[in-house]
């Protein structure tokens, strides 16, 4: 059942809604800068590609902040712009006192972008559907990798391995020749450029906070102009390096070749693996309503994540 401070999903009086797995997304109306979003971090959970039915309570607030936080550093190495206009909450006719406080906090008004439909993603340890890829063929989206490294090893340097943007369903690991052939050459260049200079820049400041960031992922797109057309302008768009776009570890407890014990979802996914063990589910929609004690320790998890990478001052 959902408690009373969390928010599963919103119904605002705003055009244009669409939901994603995390985030309901509005249009507001266009400023100098364009057509403009409002995205709200709900407290949705996905896992395995399907929404559990029960929020984390306070889940979208810790996300916003931490992607705020980053967006904040990472202005000031001038890479790429960005489509975070603000965190403030805006004006919304005709919504009462409760749904402002609840939505205080999870919001972000945003340039809208055309996305480009391939998500980067960075790898700098061998994990995942990395690890996976790295057993069966040596190779991580076709980035050959030396043999005999060990699960969750740090690899020689970070790579570069997109994804297809799957509109249902699975994202699925290509390489960056057939992301090339998608999107173009020229756009994959400077994505994979751009991917990589962030994760480093990232993966830097956590470690000097006792955090590695074994991967994330990215999404970039070109900005409107006033009708609604994409221009040339590339912006960092989405979340950007939350616990459920990237995989965060504790450094003082890691150690190649086992599982991590890390800040994002895999503590629920653990559950709900023991879950399919215990033949109670299937790995598809819906998913099981997750106990008390799995909120309790994944939202632990995301705000311990927030206070070490970006410590209230
Ligand atoms: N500036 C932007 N303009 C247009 N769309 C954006 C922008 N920033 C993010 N998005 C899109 O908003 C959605 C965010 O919602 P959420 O993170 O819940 O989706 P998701 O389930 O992860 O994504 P998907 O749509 O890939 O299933 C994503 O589809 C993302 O591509
Ligand atoms: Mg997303």
């Amino acid at each position: 059942m959902p408690t009373a401070d969390a928010l599963f999903e919103t119904r605002l009086p705003l055009p244009g809604r669409r939901q994603g797995k995390v985030r309901d997304l509005y249009e507001l109306s266009p400023d100098a800068h364009g057509p403009r979003l409002l995205l709200v971090a709900s407290d949705r959970i996905s896992a395995f590609d399907v929404v559990m039915p029960t929020p984390i309570a306070g889940k979208g607030r810790l996300l916003t902040q931490m992607a705020s936080g980053w967006f904040a550093l990472l202005r000031n190495h001038s890479m790429v712009r960005d489509h975070l206009l603000s965190t403030d909450l805006p004006f919304i006719p005709g919504i009462d006192d409760r749904l402002r406080s609840s939505l205080a906090g999870r919001t972000m008004v945003c340039r809208a972008a055309h996305v480009v439909p391939i998500e980067c993603v960075a790898r700098g340890y061998l994990t995942g559907s990395g690890w996976v890829e790295y057993q069966q063929s040596g190779s991580v989206c076709g980035v050959e990798l030396p043999s005999g490294l060990a699960q969750c090893a740090r690899l020689p340097s970070p790579i570069f391995s997109p994804a297809t943007k799957a509109v249902e369903g699975h994202d699925e690991n290509i390489s960056f020749e057939n992301a090339a052939s998608l999107v173009g050459s020229e756009l994959m260049t400077t994505l994979r450029e751009l991917t990589l200079r962030i994760y480093s820049i990232a993966a830097e400041h956590a470690l000097a906070r006792g955090v590695i960031l074994a991967d994330t992922k990215f999404e970039f797109g070109f900005a409107l102009d006033a009708a609604g057309a994409p221009t040339t302008e590339l912006m960092l768009v989405d979340e950007v390096l939350t616990p459920d776009s990237s995989r965060y570890w504790d450094r003082a407890q890691y150690a190649a070749g086992r599982e991590q014990a890390s800040f994002d979802k895999q503590f629920l996914r653990n559950w709900l693996l023991s879950m399919v063990a215990d033949g109670h589910w299937n790995k598809s929609a819906p998913g099981p309503d997750v106990p008390a004690e799995i909120v309790a320790g994944t939202v632990a998890r995301y705000e311990e994540a927030l206070e070490r990478l970006f410590p209230a001052p």
